[in-house]
């Protein structure tokens, strides 16, 4: 009836614990049933009786089968109603994780770094430095906030950088965008119902607002960016948007429509989320300062990350709240610790303190100004004028679309992982799921020497 396995980590006796009680939970040894003595079963199952003991004593403690003096073990009677249930055993096709993703020879997927990038010697130093100075503060549980030194860093680089104006008081460090608009639902959905987000769009607002019950608004983009009269006639009170680097367009909004936003917001209780994921990333002219820094006392939520330019595997992002939120945020999350590492946020205080972020910003600028400048001239020459450049200038994509081709978007992607050039569907930025014109969002960032040519001339011809 039940089955050892000697080659299985989990111990034996524990092996024979959960065969036992699964077979009590689920009514195949009924509540009354007898259990072979210890002996008896040892002997069946080739086993010692320690091994059988043990089982049955974890049982009996737990109360899952109690003993009849000189008669042994019995099954207790549980009320099957309120009985814990095993776990289910086969899982549908919807609960497993999506695969990891394809290794492609030329992947255009616009979040891949440059693949010699990441600092690792001095990562490692400031880890280290951190490690020898912050012993003591790694024995307790950090500030809930996060670090107050990598707040002050980050205050001062978005003063500096980003025109953003804020106070290290209202910098909360988070592992990623996800945090940032869990947060960001948290403490808008007493009052707020729904959330506006551009369309195309990055999918991830849409889905945590989504989980937390907001309805969603799509509103469409245009060349200044979401489009404010749309917006206006909806109902939405929060709105998401990108405005220094519209994803996946790569527009800017300009000063005009930010003004009006911040004037939809303030007149009406409603809350905007900045978004400025990679605008440290322009390659023509000066990087576009922030929309909060327009009315720091606003209802401007803002959102940056060190995935872009660092890593997107540190998971080291920050919010900047208003003040009109910080009360209520310190309140609903009075008992939530900071979800990062306190090592990793000393080293990455370090790494601002020293200089060494402002110097890698630079040079990855330039890194991806090249990367970019090649992609560019790369589809000039293999595509001429059957693409049309729309999204450009910045960041670590450009969009092209391609008025003349007979193939669909499913054909292209399909036809490219034959070829090894891995694609993201365009579709998947849009509400809907379905795209209009063909359009390609074609990553650059983790390509190396001439990769970027040969994908390039590689995907001319399966277009
Ligand atoms: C629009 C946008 N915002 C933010 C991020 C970065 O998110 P995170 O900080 O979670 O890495 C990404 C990553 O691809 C993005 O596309």
């Amino acid at each position: 009836m039940f089955i050892l396995n000697s080659s299985d980590p989990v111990p034996l006796y524990k092996q024979l614990y959960h065969q036992i009680r699964e077979h009590i939970l689920t009514g195949k040894l009924p509540a009354e049933s007898r259990l072979p003595s210890v002996r008896q079963l040892a002997s069946e199952l080739s086993a010692s009786a320690n091994t059988v003991d043990g089982a049955y004593q974890e049982l009996y403690a737990e109360g899952y089968i109690y003993s009849r003096p000189r008669s042994g073990y019995f099954v207790s009677s549980l009320d099957q109603e309120v009985a814990p249930r095993p776990a289910p055993r086969k899982l549908g096709k919807s609960d497993f994780l999506p695969a990891p993703p394809a290794r492609f020879t030329y992947d255009f997927h616009p979040a891949r770094l440059d693949p010699e990038s990441f600092p690792a010697e001095l990562w490692r130093k400031c880890l280290t430095e951190g490690l020898r100075y912050n012993g003591r503060e790694f024995t307790h549980y950090g500030e809930l906030q996060g670090d107050w030194g990598l707040r002050c860093s980050i205050q001062s680089y978005l003063e500096k950088s980003r025109g953003v104006v804020c106070d290290p008081e209202q910098v909360v460090v988070c592992c990623g965008l996800h945090q940032s608009l869990e947060i960001a639902a948290q403490l808008l959905k007493d009052d707020h119902r729904v959330v506006a987000v551009e369309n195309p769009g990055y999918h991830l607002p849409r889905d945590v607002f989504a989980n937390h019950g907001f309805s969603i608004l799509p509103v469409p983009v245009g060349q200044s960016g979401i489009d404010l009269n749309q917006l206006k006639a909806g109902n939405a009170d929060i709105v998401y948007v990108t405005p220094s680097h519209q994803l996946p367009l790569g527009y800017v909004m300009p000063v005009a429509n930010r003004l009006g936003l911040i004037e939809w917001a303030e007149s009406g209780g409603r809350y905007l989320i900045e978004d400025d994921y990679d605008s440290e990333l322009r390659y023509q002219g000066n990087p576009i300062p922030s929309l909060q820094g327009l009315r720091p006392t606003g209802n401007i939520i803002y959102s940056g990350t060190f995935s872009k330019i660092l890593s997107p595997a540190l998971r080291l992002s920050y919010l900047v709240l208003p003040y009109s939120l910080l009360g209520a945020y310190r309140q609903r999350y009075s008992s939530y610790n900071c979800s990062v590492s306190l090592v990793e946020q000393r080293a990455m205080a370090s790494f601002m303190e020293q200089g060494h972020w402002e110097r890698h910003i630079r040079r990855m600028r330039t890194v991806y100004k090249k990367k970019h400048d090649t992609l560019l001239r790369a589809v000039e020459a293999s595509f001429g004028k059957r693409a049309v450049v729309i999204g450009q200038g910045a960041g670590l994509h450009v969009v092209i679309q391609l008025p003349e081709t007979t193939k669909s978007e499913a054909e292209i992607l399909d036809k490219g992982r034959q070829k090894g050039i891995g694609l993201i569907p365009f579709s998947d930025f849009h509400v809907t799921g379905k795209a209009g014109r063909v359009t390609l969002v074609l990553g650059f960032g983790g390509f190396k020497g001439s990769e970027i040519e040969q994908g390039i001339a590689l995907l001319s011809q399966i277009c």
